[in-house]
């Protein structure tokens, strides 16, 4: 199983530590949760605080684009080292430009579906994507329950990648511990993001528990 770590749950006082303690741990990439404020009710990180990460860790940095407008600022989260950009679906502004941008300039991307959104609406844009996440939450904050309804659109999602012979890693994203993980794992994912479990326990022994799934 690839684990993810999101750093949104780290502490922040002492997040090199905590990044390199990640990698240490055999982190596949980790997890940057961005967040304006409008997208969803939340503010948290972005360009510098992403450098510093990218001057921590050789690790493959996804950036969740919580965004009205990624693609105005898609640009900045690269220069500042994101590998990935995961784009939702549901960001108020033209998807299907945008991706078309960035597949011209060579971008990395993956899409992003919410609870309420049917994962069906992410087909249309799943050519050239390396990542199809999957939200197990409202997407806002760290540390709240699994929604349950995401392991049906997981193994939707998983027929789909397959059926199409697409690259296409499933990815899911909120609520996961050892338990939903497995049940996660069982439906499909590929990629497990995993902030409060990750980070409110010892950072080594939970990624190495998540990836034993
Ligand atoms: C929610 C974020 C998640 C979240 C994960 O908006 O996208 O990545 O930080 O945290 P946990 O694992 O605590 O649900
Ligand atoms: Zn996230």
């Amino acid at each position: 199983m690839l684990v993810s770590p999101s750093v949104l749950s780290s502490d922040f006082g002492i997040l090199k530590d905590q990044v390199l303690k990640c990698e240490e741990a055999g982190a596949d990439s980790l997890h940057l949760d961005v967040m304006d404020g409008h997208f969803v009710p939340n503010i948290t990180f972005g360009f510098d605080i992403i450098k510093t990460i990218r001057e921590s860790t050789r690790l493959t940095l996804e950036s969740h684009l919580m965004i009205d407008r990624p693609d105005k600022y898609y640009q900045k989260f690269l220069e500042s080292g994101s590998d990935i950009m995961l784009l939702h679906v549901e960001s108020p502004m033209n998807l299907g430009e945008l991706l078309a941008r960035m597949k011209k300039d060579g971008s990395r991307f993956g899409i992003v579906v919410n609870p309420e959104t049917p994962v069906e609406h992410a087909f249309p844009f799943l050519e050239g994507a390396e990542i199809l996440l999957v939200m197990s939450v409202h997407p806002g904050f760290s540390g709240q329950k699994f929604i349950e309804d995401s392991l049906v659109k997981l193994k939707e999602a998983k027929s789909y990648i397959q059926e199409h012979k697409l690259h296409t890693l499933l990815e899911i994203d909120g609520g996961i511990n050892n338990v939903t993980g497995k049940r996660a794992s069982e439906a499909g994912a590929d990629i497990l993001v995993s902030g409060s479990y990750v980070f409110s326990g010892n950072i080594m022994e939970r990624i190495s528990s998540l990836k034993r799934l």
